[in-house]
C-alpha cells in the first residue's frame, strides 16, 4: 500500500503530477478549507498532510494522528500549526522559504504606492463615471520619494522590502527583535532603532514579523498614536500581530493619514468599520499571490514530501523551539 499525502486545498496540478507515482494522493481542488472535524480525519490517515494558514492544526488534530510524519505547510508563515506538540509525536513540519519575499515585498510596496496616492477610490471614482474634469484638489495624497521608512521586522521579506526603498531615495529605519549584521544594514542601508523611534519618524511604516507570542498584538492603540498625523502603516504579515479595532479607531479620528492591509486580525472577517473607511485599503491576503511564486512555493512543498517519502530529513524543517 502506499503512503496517503493528503493536500488540503488548492495545489498546482503540474506539482501534483510529480507526487503521483509515489503515493496514494488524496486532494481537495476547491477553495473550501476542510472543518476542523475533516482535519482530524485527515490527520488520522495520512502519512503527509499538505496544509494551508486556514487549517488550524492543534494538539487536538495531531492527537488524530497515528501514521502521520510530516505535516508540510504551503506557506513560509506557520503560525496555524502547534510546531512544539508536532515535534513531541516526531512529526516535522516544513514550511516555504526563500521562495516567496521578493513577490510580498512587491504586493508591499504596491500598497505603499496605492494608499499613499489613493488608487483604489481614485480607481473607483473614475470607473463610476464620476470624473468630469479635471480639479487641482482631487485625490491629493502624500509622496513616497524621499521620505522614511520604517520596517518592522527585518528578515527576507522585511529586507526585501527595505532594498527597493533605494529607488525611492527613501531613508530606511528599522526594528528587529535581533540586529541585523553590519554588512545587510549597509546593503540595506537601514538603521536598527527601537520601535518606538521607528514609529515617531516614519512616514511608512510595514510590519513583516511572524505571529509568535512576543508579536501578538505588537501593535495597538498606544503604537498606532505616536506615528506622525501624515504617516501611512503597511501590514502584510499575519493579522494577529495587530489590534484591528484600535486601527480603524486610529483612522476614523485620523490620527494618521491611511492604512493597507492584506491580512486581517480574524481573518477572513473583516473587523467593522473597516469597509466604511476612505483611508484603508484592503486585499485578500495575496502577498506571495503571483503564478511564478505560488508554483515555486508548490515545489518546493513537492521537495519536502518527497524528501519524507524517500525516507529522508525534509529539507526545510520548522524548528521545534519557533514559538
Ligand atoms: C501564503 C503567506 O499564501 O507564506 C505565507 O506565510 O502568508 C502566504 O504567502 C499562505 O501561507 C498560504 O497558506
Amino acid at each position: 500500500m502506499k503512503p496517503v499525502v493528503t493536500v488540503t486545498n488548492l495545489f498546482p496540478e503540474k506539482a501534483l503530477e510529480k507526487l503521483n507515482p509515489y503515493c496514494d494522493l488524496r486532494t481537495n481542488q476547491t477553495e473550501n478549507s476542510p472543518s476542523a472535524s475533516a482535519l482530524a480525519k485527515i490527520a488520522s490517515e495520512s502519512f503527509v498532510m499538505i496544509t494551508y494558514l486556514s487549517d488550524k492544526i492543534d494538539s487536538t488534530i495531531i492527537d488524530k494522528a497515528s501514521n502521520l510524519k510530516l505535516i508540510a505547510n504551503y506557506g513560509a508563515g506557520f503560525n496555524n500549526i502547534d510546531v512544539g506538540y508536532a515535534a513531541r509525536k516526531r512529526i516535522w513540519v516544513t514550511n516555504t522559504p526563500n521562495v516567496l519575499h521578493e513577490t510580498t515585498a512587491d504586493l508591499t510596496w504596491s500598497m505603499i504606492l496605492g494608499v499613499a496616492r489613493n488608487i483604489v477610490p481614485a480607481d473607483r471614482f473614475t470607473r463610476e463615471n464620476q470624473f468630469k474634469g479635471w480639479s487641482a484638489d482631487m485625490y491629493l495624497g502624500g509622496d513616497v520619494y524621499g521620505k522614511t521608512l520604517g520596517v518592522i521586522g527585518c528578515g527576507e521579506i522585511g529586507a526585501a522590502v527595505a532594498r527597493r526603498a533605494a529607488g525611492f531615495n527613501m531613508k530606511v529605519l528599522y526594528f528587529n527583535r535581533n540586529r541585523i549584521s553590519a554588512e545587510k544594514e549597509k546593503e540595506l542601508n537601514a538603521e536598527f532603532v527601537g520601535l518606538k523611534e521607528l514609529l515617531e519618524q516614519s512616514d511608512f511604516v510595514t510590519v513583516h514579523v511572524p505571529l509568535t507570542d512576543q508579536t501578538n498584538f505588537m501593535i495597538g492603540r498606544d503604537q498606532l498614536s505616536i506615528m506622525k498625523p501624515t504617516a501611512y502603516f503597511i501590514h502584510t504579515a499575519r493579522g494577529k500581530v495587530v489590534d484591528d479595532q484600535a486601527l480603524v479607531e486610529v483612522l476614523k479620528e485620523k490620527r494618521i493619514a491611511g492604512a493597507a492591509l492584506d491580512v486581517y486580525e480574524n481573518e477572513p472577517v473583516l473587523t467593522e468599520g473597516m469597509t466604511e473607511l476612505q483611508n484603508l485599503m484592503l486585499l485578500p491576503h495575496i502577498g506571495s499571490a503571483s503564478y511564478t511564486t505560488r508554483n515555486k512555493m508548490a515545489d518546493l512543498v513537492v521537495d519536502n514530501v518527497l524528501d519524507v517519502l524517500q525516507g529522508n530529513p525534509p529539507r526545510c524543517i520548522v524548528p521545534s523551539w519557533v514559538k
